[in-house]
Parts: structure tokens; C-alpha cells; sequence
């Protein structure tokens, strides 16, 4: 049930989207405003998946009524993918789908940053199932999953490049992405290295 909830509650947003494309006045540029909500709630999914991630990496006892977190992120992490498609599609669609569009992806940095990430994202969540899991081993999949640290300084430098977005804000939600995403190697991956050394 919780788990049902849960996943309604991550589809909001979209069904809000939704919404606002066809029973509100999105203005003169709809593309940029959709552009920016969708790289907002994917990078807060992408988020919660790391918490999520962290809280697991640490050994952390989650509650009973939070299992439903643990059983959901590949879901989450599915569909922060998914969010983001729809944030480089609006991209697009904001340089009218016009060669520039490309040419702009090769060479504005916070553009060339956004994509490398968005990359990797995709070769992990391609990776996100049972039959990768089995056809690459368990520990090259370990492996290949840890590119999301490469993933979240890239997309980092993406969105703090941005010279309009509110630094303040995605200040502090990078801030504590990074802090989780420090804690986590300290916590985890640093002591195994040592033990095997
Ligand atoms: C992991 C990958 C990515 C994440 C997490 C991400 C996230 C974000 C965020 C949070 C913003 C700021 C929105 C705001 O102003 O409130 C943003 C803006 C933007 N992103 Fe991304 N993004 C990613 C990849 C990409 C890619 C691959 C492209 C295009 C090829 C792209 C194009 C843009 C554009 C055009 C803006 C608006 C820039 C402006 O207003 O000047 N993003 N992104």
C-alpha cells in the first residue's frame, strides 16, 4: 500500500506537468519553464536514490514502514532517468530542434557537462536490471555503478554554471548530495580498500 502511494506521489509531478501544458498559460517560453522544473525534480529524485543509497551503505536499520523505499529505487532511479529524457527533449525543443541544438551541446561547457552525465546515467540505468546484474557479476556491476559519483560532479558543474539558476538553492541541495556522497566513500568503499590491501 505504502509502496503504491509512494510511487503515485513520484509521478506528480509529471501529471502536473500535464496539467499546466494543457489548462494553464505556461508563457511566452513553455519549453525553458517545463526545461527547468523537469532538471529540478530529476536532480531531487536522483537525490533521495543516493540517501536512499547511503542509508543502505552505512548499514542503517531502516524502519519497517520505510521499507517500501528500498524497494522502490530502482523504480526512482527508472524514472529520474525518464525525467531526465524529458528535460533534454524540452532542451530541444527549446532551440526549435535545430542543428545549433547540437553544436551548442559541443561546445558550451555547461552543456558538455550535463551530457556526460546524463551518459552515464543512462549506461547505469540500462544496467539497472536483474539480467545485467547476472551477465556482468556482481562486483564489475558494483564497479560500473560507482561512475555515479563521475555522474554527480559532472551534473554538479552543470547546473552551478548556470548563470541564471538560484545558486542558493541548488547550493545547499549540491551541498548536501556531496556530503552524503563523501560520507558514503568514507563509510563504505574507503575501509574495504584498506582490509584488502
Ligand atoms: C544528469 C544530468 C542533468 C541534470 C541533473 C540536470 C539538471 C538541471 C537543473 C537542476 C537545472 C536548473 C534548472 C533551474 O534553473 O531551476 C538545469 C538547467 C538546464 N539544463 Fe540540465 N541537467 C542535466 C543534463 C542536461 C542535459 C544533457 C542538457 C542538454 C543537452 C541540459 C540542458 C539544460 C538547460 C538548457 C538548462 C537551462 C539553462 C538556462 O536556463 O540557462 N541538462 N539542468
Amino acid at each position: 500500500m505504502l509502496s503504491n502511494i509512494f510511487r503515485f506521489l513520484l509521478l506528480l509531478p509529471g501529471i502536473y506537468w500535464t496539467y499546466l501544458v494543457f489548462f494553464s498559460n505556461l508563457g511566452a517560453d513553455p519549453a525553458k519553464i517545463l526545461n527547468h522544473k523537469a532538471g529540478e525534480v530529476a536532480l531531487y529524485y536522483i537525490l533521495l536514490n543516493l540517501l536512499i543509497g547511503f542509508l543502505i551503505g552505512i548499514k542503517f536499520r531502516i524502519p519497517g514502514g520505510l521499507r517500501f523505499l528500498l524497494q522502490n529505487r530502482r523504480y526512482l532511479g527508472v524514472l529520474s532517468f525518464v525525467v531526465l529524457i524529458f528535460h533534454v527533449f524540452l532542451y530541444f525543443a527549446m532551440e526549435s530542434f535545430e542543428s545549433q541544438a547540437i553544436e551548442q551541446i559541443l561546445t558550451k561547457n555547461y552543456l558538455i557537462a550535463g551530457s556526460l552525465a546524463f551518459l552515464i546515467l543512462a549506461a547505469l540505468a540500462i544496467t539497472s536490471n536483474n539480467f545485467s546484474v547476472r551477465r556482468l557479476k556482481i562486483k564489475v556491476w558494483k564497479r560500473l555503478h560507482r561512475f555515479v559519483y563521475l555522474a554527480s560532479f559532472l551534473f554538479s558543474i552543470h547546473i552551478l554554471l548556470i548563470e541564471k539558476a538560484d545558486l542558493v538553492k541548488y547550493g545547499i541541495v549540491l551541498g548536501f548530495l556531496w556530503v552524503l556522497q563523501v560520507s558514503r566513500f568514507i563509510f563504505t568503499i574507503w575501509p574495504k580498500k584498506e582490509t584488502s590491501e
